[in-house]
């Protein structure tokens, strides 16, 4: 991981590889934003000029290496575009902030040390430049033949982040540099969770990793193996599993704070491969299912965040862990299974399994009656037609909640949006044989599916589901903090939504 540091001494003497500078788009041309005053001086305040020249404009994502200027020790200047300069008596964002130094970072992998000098205005903004820079240089190479040598272009991630301009002795500094070291790390984790191959990380595999760090951060940890499941009568995640050679799991962790007035239970999809089953997917959409474990990631690294952050919160994340294979003992379209809640289930689409693991999830989680439950998954292909494949949909059994979420999500700088749960649509899942059906209308099949796991909510309980579909996974090239492959989806919503619920502003 990349270390993140504050400091305040001069950026000429200062010992790195290079230094960061953010440029803006100016009405006449590119303009050096504030933080890099001293680098502009030593160009003798012609910076803005020299860029212009080089052809950079401040657009976002855009990126200008220069050479130094005499006098310093970092031998490159790296400018790196934050778009439009802000209206007056406005700040740059912490989103661009946060977007640049993720792009930023990414473009000095291979580059040891690196000194951002971005427009500070506050604690806040270190934390969201720190997280850009951390979540920026996020590279995944446990499977590359020489490991850390052999990366993309033979480059290793930036290791080290010094923040300057802001006060490395201020007490809110510090801290918001310390959040986002342990929520993009965390992040980070669920990102390599993410990108491991299926033929790796089983459920079985999952729940070790899960068992790891909840002893690691003094996390609560309960695995049921497919007997105890068995024995508990988990129909939905048996019969979901039960194609695989590799068994479910549902793992419980228990984050509890001796202060805490409120108790959060995040439920997360957990589908280490989703070939669709019986139901197989066709070849072009089986490629990227192992990312179908995203929700469970998300849930996991945000139960650990808030244990790291000794919020004041008790936080309980369910990982409902199951592949989802074809084979001889695989659940077939027309099977009913019988769920933890006790309905009864007619499976009619062997692909439409995430519903059936998070129903036996968030019945469970039910029953510890919660102040609030929250499931993260990779739903439904359709919630990816509705809004693409950057924004997570949210629905609710609460529309204050619901809008509460959507906030959240946004002050994190994570994009999402609020969807309804129509009720006419139930009658499509109606089965002639059980309780209900796997599936339902075609035609707003994201929110068809979150009526589903409506049902399996306990009575009086404020639930929220993100469909997370679209931006789970990145198939596209690196943009901002988001690489290829995994991207953390979530996690900081979560984290956030925790400390909300900490501070007695949410549920
Ligand atoms: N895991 C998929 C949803 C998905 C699609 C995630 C694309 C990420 C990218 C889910 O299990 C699924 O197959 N859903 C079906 C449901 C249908 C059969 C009712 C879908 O969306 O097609
Ligand atoms: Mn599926
Ligand atoms: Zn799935």
């Amino acid at each position: 991981m990349t270390a993140l540091t504050l400091s305040t001494a001069a950026v000429s003497g200062l010992r790195a590889d290079a230094v960061v500078v953010g440029v803006a788009k100016g009405a006449r041309g590119p303009v050096v934003a504030p933080g890099a005053e001293a680098v502009d001086k030593a160009y003798d305040g012609r910076l803005a000029e020299v860029l212009e020249t080089l052809g950079a404009s401040g657009a976002e994502g855009e990126v200008t290496k220069l050479p130094a200027p005499s006098g310093f020790k970092a031998p490159v200047v790296v400018a790196v575009g934050l778009g439009s300069v802000p209206e007056k008596d406005e700040t740059y964002g912490a989103e661009s902030l946060r977007r640049a130094a993720g792009v930023a970072a990414r473009a000095l992998a291979g580059s040891k040390k690196a000194a951002f000098a971005l427009p500070l205005t506050d604690a806040a903004d270190a934390g969201a430049v720190g997280e850009g820079a951390l979540m920026g240089a996020y590279t995944f190479d446990a499977y590359k033949e020489n490991g850390k040598e052999a990366k993309a272009g033979g480059k290793t991630p930036l290791a080290e982040v010094t923040l300057l301009g802001g006060k490395s002795r201020d007490k809110a500094f510090k801290a918001a540099v310390e959040r986002a070291v342990a929520v993009t790390e965390e992040l980070n984790r669920a990102r390599d969770l993410i990108n491991t191959p299926p033929n790796d990380l089983t459920p079985e595999a999952f729940a070790a990793v899960a068992q790891a760090a909840a002893k690691e951060h003094g996390i609560k940890v309960q695995v049921l193996d497919e007997k105890a499941l068995a024995k508990g009568g988990y129909g939905g995640i048996l019969g979901v599993g039960a194609g695989s050679s590799a068994a479910p799991r549902l793992v419980k962790l228990s984050y509890t704070s001796s202060k805490a007035k409120k108790h959060l239970a995040l439920v997360g999809k957990g589908i280490t491969y989703d070939s669709g089953g019986i139901s197989l997917k066709p070849p072009g959409h089986n490629e990227t299912m192992k990312c179908d474990m995203s929700g469970a990631a998300a849930v996991f690294a945000a139960v650990v965040a808030a244990a790291r952050l000794g919020l004041e919160v008790n936080v309980t994340g369910w990982l409902a862990l199951a592949e989802n294979m074809p084979s001889g003992s695989a659940t077939r379209p027309g099977d009913v299974l019988r769920m933890y809640s006790g309905k009864t289930v007619e499976v009619l689409n062997t692909d439409a399994e995430g519903r059936l693991v998070l129903a036996d999830a968030l019945w469970k989680a039910s029953e510890e009656k919660p102040d609030a439950i929250i499931d993260v998954a990779t739903l439904t292909g359709a919630m990816v037609l509705a809004l693409g494949n950057r924004l997570f949909g949210v629905m609710a059994n609460d529309d204050a909640f619901r809008t509460a979420v959507v906030e959240a999500a946004e002050e994190v700088g994570e994009e999402s949006w609020p969807m309804p749960l129509p009720t006419h649509l139930r009658k499509g899942m109606d089965s002639p044989t059980a309780d209900i059906a796997n599936m339902g209308e075609r035609m707003g099949g994201g929110l068809v599916a979150g009526l589903f796991l409506k049902e399996f909510v306990g009575e009086g309980i404020t639930w929220a589901h993100l469909d997370i579909a679209g931006p789970a996974y990145n198939e596209q090239g690196p943009f901002g903090y988001t690489p290829k492959g995994g991207t953390g989806s979530a996690v900081r919503t979560l984290v956030r939504l925790a400390e909300l619920t900490a501070a007695g502003d949410l549920g």
